[in-house]
């Protein structure tokens, strides 16, 4: 009771004083974390990865700093990656790397805690998003954050007409997870996350390196190949790439040449995954709806949508148009930014789905 009183008196503080900070719209990512804060836009784009002294648990970096340590680091320090298929997998790090983020997002407002919109996978578990929760609120943002799903996110990011009755539907290939939602009025009506994206496309392209050829290549390299010469439908001009590795039989420093095809044919089950996961999509919605989405198609967003001719894969697997979003890297963030200037009813109606029941 005194606790609720308590709660009451600080988030009547936190209002007022919210008249000086600056509302956020959050994309917690496996790959990529995104501040979007209001009436500015988006201000922070950098991996989600910290690296952290073991001895004392001490965050050394966090974003495009620790990125690059990923991998290279000295035996006393560990780059390390706290989400994983798109949930927190290390709830302390993840809260640290929030904290930092959110303070890095309105450098002159200490004063107070900022209203946080945080988009989360569809899928995850309620005690997943008590993690995302408490990560939020020991990180700074005001209590309750609000949470919205990531395809909805990226739907309004996009600019689809969510809050309209007809089908839309979205394809967010993430790092973690490939989500596929049919939205309408504001609500999912179907969709399907599923745990294969784009860090299971470099893990492809490891494993495809060391059976052919006997190199090993690390993370970073596997997505620099797939970033380069990556696809997911023949090419006009198939590409060509020289990678470094280490030889597992010598194991002494080895540069190969690769081509397209040979990725293409690595990433052929992720990337059929991914098709598989749009078909079952379609199957599951109503007829209704599926009748809108002959007219307006397929959208992808994430990062994962930037593979070579992904779109047209889809298209032609699924005989329905497919645009790859303009900025397809921040739709969600951009979507949940855009929740803090809509009307509270608006914003309820799109909230329903991922409010907390405990
Ligand atoms: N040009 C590109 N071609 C192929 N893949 C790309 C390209 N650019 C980025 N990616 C991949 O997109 C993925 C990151 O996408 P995004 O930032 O949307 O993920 P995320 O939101 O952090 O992850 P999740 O939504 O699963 O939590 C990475 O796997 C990255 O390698
Ligand atoms: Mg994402």
């Amino acid at each position: 009771m005194i606790q609720k009183l308590i709660n009451f008196f600080r988030n009547m503080i936190d209002n007022f004083l919210g008249l000086f900070s600056s509302d956020l719209g959050i994309d917690l990512g496996t790959a990529t974390t995104l501040v979007y804060v209001k009436g500015e836009g988006v201000v922070i784009c950098e991996p989600s990865v910290v690296a952290i002294e073991k001895e004392t648990n001490r965050v050394v970096a966090v974003g495009d700093e620790a990125k690059k340590m990923l991998g290279r680091t000295p035996g006393s320090i560990v780059a390390i990656r706290p989400m994983k298929d798109g949930v927190i997998s290390d709830p302390e790090v993840t809260e640290a790397m929030l904290k930092y983020f959110i303070k890095k997002a309105q450098p002159r407002r200490f004063l107070t805690r900022p209203a946080v919109v945080i988009a989360i996978p569809p899928g995850i578990t309620e005690v997943e998003k008590r993690a995302v929760i408490d990560a939020a609120e020991h990180a700074g943002a005001r209590t309750p954050p609000i949470l919205i799903e990531q395809p909805k996110a990226a739907a309004i990011g996009v600019g689809l007409p969510v809050h309209e009755p007809g089908g839309n539907m979205i394809i967010d290939i993430g790092g973690g997870t490939t989500d596929v939602a049919v939205i309408s009025l504001g609500g999912i009506v179907h969709t399907k996350s599923i745990r294969i994206a784009g860090d299971e496309m470099d893990m492809a392209i490891i494993e495809y390196l060391r059976k052919t050829y006997n190199l090993m290549i690390g993370e970073r390299t596997a997505e620099e190949i797939k970033i380069r010469i990556g696809s997911a439908y023949p090419l006009e001009e198939e590409l060509t790439m020289d990678v470094r590795g280490r030889d597992l039989i010598a194991g002494l420093p080895k540069t190969i040449s690769i081509t397209s095809v040979e990725i293409r044919e690595a990433l052929a089950d992720t990337v059929q995954a991914i098709v598989d996961a749009a078909k079952s999509t379609l199957e599951h919605t109503p007829p209704e709806l599926s009748a809108d989405l002959i007219d307006r198609g397929i959208v992808m967003a994430g990062g994962g949508a930037l593979l070579r001719l992904i779109d047209r894969r889809i298209a032609e697997e699924t005989g329905l148009p497919v645009h790859v979003a303009e900025d397809c890297s921040t739709a969600v963030v951009r979507g949940a930014g855009a929740t803090l200037d809509m009307p509270a009813q608006m914003r309820r109606r799109l909230m329903a789905q991922a409010k907390l029941d405990f």
